[in-house]
């Protein structure tokens, strides 16, 4: 039995000055209680009470090169003596932009910002400025971060949410003014036709439509066939702009984000995490007309760590690392990423538990479920929720950690090795379970 007595003192400790013993109300969820850790190094967190832990959280995603990634830190550690915030421009802001706008798709002018929730403020902002509309459309299960505009619905009790085939919009925290509801059109994820009737009963008010283009957060689901292409087109179609969020999938659904791997494109696109392998750099980027307003029609944008020099370096050496042959490092995430979900189903299957590995091979959750594959947030909802906590617990046990609802992060760093004890580690967590 592994002890977590020293993270369990430390944590009441931390309760007396910072908020809660934590910097983010995600981390309330661990189990037995938020963990403290000391060190990561590749795919491995070890802990303050000495338990070492295969992790398959990841940060929640930016360490896509696993931790403390060698040319990433040694490239960091070089731009340290430069400085940090200039409050001006620097050349590797130039170099990161030009390679970004050559890379990724639809990405004709790209701005940075530090995290994903800043970014998604940006994209909302700009789209209501170039369009002249004030609502936006998001979707039920999709987090596109913790402020007010857009901390709604994204994990609603479904007993506040109203119907399946018309949500109500519901604000995630107690704090949140009413007047962002008024603004906010929510609507089921996978299904065209509920995405028509919303853009019917909201006729010329919609400013963008915004969605993870594989829902990651409300349970990873790749998108039905089809799909991103004709909500892309309901959104030209209704002068509405297009808006992926692909804070988690982008640098992790492939190169080229999960707009390269469905071969689609947004008029704007938020990316994050994964771009700066574990620094933290967020950025909006897509169309020149659009992304341009920030310089010729004074649509505001600021912050005091953009583009500060340790995030550049680090994306910078990243890239060198995830661009080498057109993304060959991808190619081995996905075959090895694909053998853990297959042998995580086998298992399943071993041990007559009814389970549905689901997602993508580099960020999927274990469903517990004998009903078909969930399409969206109310699908994943109904899966046996206390099953994965109990999986999720079974394996930290055996020195795997996921997160709580059994969802996987993968890194580069994973390897075969790490694969193989994982598995033998699944094996007995899924028998202690079954
Ligand atoms: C899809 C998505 N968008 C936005 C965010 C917010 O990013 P950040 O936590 O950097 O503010 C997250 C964070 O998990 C996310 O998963």
């Amino acid at each position: 039995m592994r002890s977590y007595a020293k993270s369990i003192a430390l944590y009441d400790r931390t309760r007396r000055t910072l908020a809660g013993g934590v910097s983010s109300n995600v981390r309330y969820a661990e189990t037995p209680g938020p963990l403290f850790f000391e060190r990561g190094e590749g795919a491995r967190l070890y802990d303050v009470d000495g338990n070492a832990h295969i992790d398959y959280v990841l940060g929640n995603g930016p360490a896509i090169l696993g931790h403390a990634p060698k040319p990433v830190i040694d490239a960091v550690a070089a731009s340290l003596a430069q400085g940090q915030v200039y409050a001006a421009q620097h050349p590797r802001e130039t170099a990161l932009a030009e390679r970004l706008c050559r890379l990724l798709p639809g990405i004709e002018v790209v701005r940075f910002a530090t995290s994903g929730t800043e970014a998604v403020l940006m994209a909302f902002r700009l789209a209501r400025a170039f369009t002249g509309r004030t609502k936006i459309l998001k979707f039920e299960g999709h987090y596109h971060g913790w402020s007010d505009q857009a901390y709604v619905s994204a994990a609603p009790p479904l007993n506040e949410a109203g119907p399946a085939d018309s949500p109500v919009p519901v604000a995630g925290s107690l704090g949140t003014p009413s007047s962002v509801l008024e603004d906010t059109v929510v609507t089921g994820w996978n299904d065209l036709d509920l995405l028509k009737r919303a853009f019917d009963r909201h006729k010329g008010e919609i400013a963008g439509v915004i969605m993870e283009p594989v829902m990651v957060n409300g349970g990873p689901t790749e998108p039905g066939p089809g799909y991103l292409d004709g909500a892309r087109n309901l959104c030209r179609e209704n002068g509405a702009l297009f808006i992926c969020d692909e804070v988690i999938t982008g640098f992790r659904a492939g190169l080229r984000g999960a707009q390269g791997r469905y071969g689609i494109t947004a008029d704007l696109t938020i990316y994050a995490k994964a771009v700066a392998a574990g620094f933290p750099l967020a950025m909006v980027g897509g169309r020149r007309d659009v992304m341009d307003t920030l310089f010729d029609k004074g649509v505001m944008h600021g912050g005091t760590y953009n583009g500060n020099v340790q995030s550049m370096a680090a994306a910078l050496a990243a890239l060198d690392l995830l661009e080498a042959n057109d993304g060959a490092i991808y190619r081995g995430l996905e075959a090895r990423g694909t053998r853990l979900m297959q042998g995580l189903a086998a298992l399943g299957q071993k041990h007559k538990v009814p389970m549905r590995v689901q997602g993508l091979p580099a960020i999927f959750q274990c469903f517990f479920t004998d009903r078909p594959p969930p399409r969206n947030y109310r699908e994943a909802v109904a899966c046996d929720r206390d099953k994965a906590l109990a999986f999720h617990t079974a394996l930290q046990h055996h020195g795997v950690r996921t997160k709580q609802n059994a969802k996987f992060f993968l890194s580069t760093a994973h390897d075969d090795a790490i694969i193989d004890e994982t598995l033998a580690a699944a094996d007995r967590a899924m028998a202690a379970i079954a």
